[in-house]
């Protein structure tokens, strides 16, 4: 190694130590500037004027609507719902059938109700249990014959209590999927008067 090459590389790890800085003022020396300073925002500075704002009626992530896990029941209640019930898993519903029979319907079974309740089963519901709830009418009855989905209509299923068919929808059994982490929890109540009204009855 020649003498300057020696010279060099001790400049070079002189110029090196010290987390870079003597390198940047070398360069800045040089250059006339450095990349390291930069007339760009550094991250978060001056958020008051430059941060992005959601925008108006956006869902943060956070929100209840998202589950905890894959196999976790979602509550998904609108903001600051007081009426949703504590979580409960299929198991318990399967256990004790009767676990929510006590649930009061917060959602008066009026035009707007149905309304999103129709447009939510049909989304939803009619391709397994029919768009009239019988059951053999859903869509899957063509592709598996052996598996018709239970009929929401009939003696059994007036029986249903309301909390019933809510439970179903929130964390559905067997065959059923869960649609609690995909229907809120409006939206179930929703559904359940429509269900009522495709079984004749008056609603709530
Ligand atoms: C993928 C097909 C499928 C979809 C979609 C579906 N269900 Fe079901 N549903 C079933 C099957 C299968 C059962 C019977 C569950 C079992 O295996 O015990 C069932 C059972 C039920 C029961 C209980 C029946 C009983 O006798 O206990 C209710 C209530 C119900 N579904 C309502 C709904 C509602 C409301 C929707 C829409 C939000 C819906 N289901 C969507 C397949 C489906």
């Amino acid at each position: 190694m020649s003498r300057w090459t020696k010279r060099a590389c001790v400049i070079l790890l002189a110029l090196g130590t010290g987390a870079c800085v003597p390198l940047d003022d070398f360069m800045a020396a040089v250059f006339g500037r450095s990349m390291r300073d930069q007339r760009s925002f550094d991250p978060y500075e001056n958020a008051q004027q430059n941060a992005m704002l959601p925008p108006e009626g956006a869902v943060p992530f956070a929100s209840g609507n998202m589950a905890a896990g894959p196999f976790d029941v979602n509550l998904g209640q609108a903001e600051g719902a007081t009426d949703v019930p504590a979580p409960f898993t299929q198991l318990d519903m399967v256990n004790d059938p009767a676990l929510l029979d006590g649930l009061v319907n917060p959602v008066p079974a009026g035009a707007e109700s149905l309304a999103r309740g129709e447009e939510l089963y049909i989304r939803t519901c009619t391709v397994c249990h029919g768009p009239d709830g019988a059951g053999s009418t859903g869509n899957i009855f063509e592709v598996h014959p052996a598996m018709v989905a239970y009929p929401l209509r009939g003696e059994r299923a007036l029986a249903y209590s309301d909390g019933y068919i809510y439970g179903m929808i929130r964390v559905g059994r067997g065959l059923m999927p869960p649609y609690g982490h995909q229907i809120g929890h409006y939206d179930r109540w929703h559904i359940v008067n429509y269900v009522r009204q495709l079984q004749g009855g008056a609603g709530n």
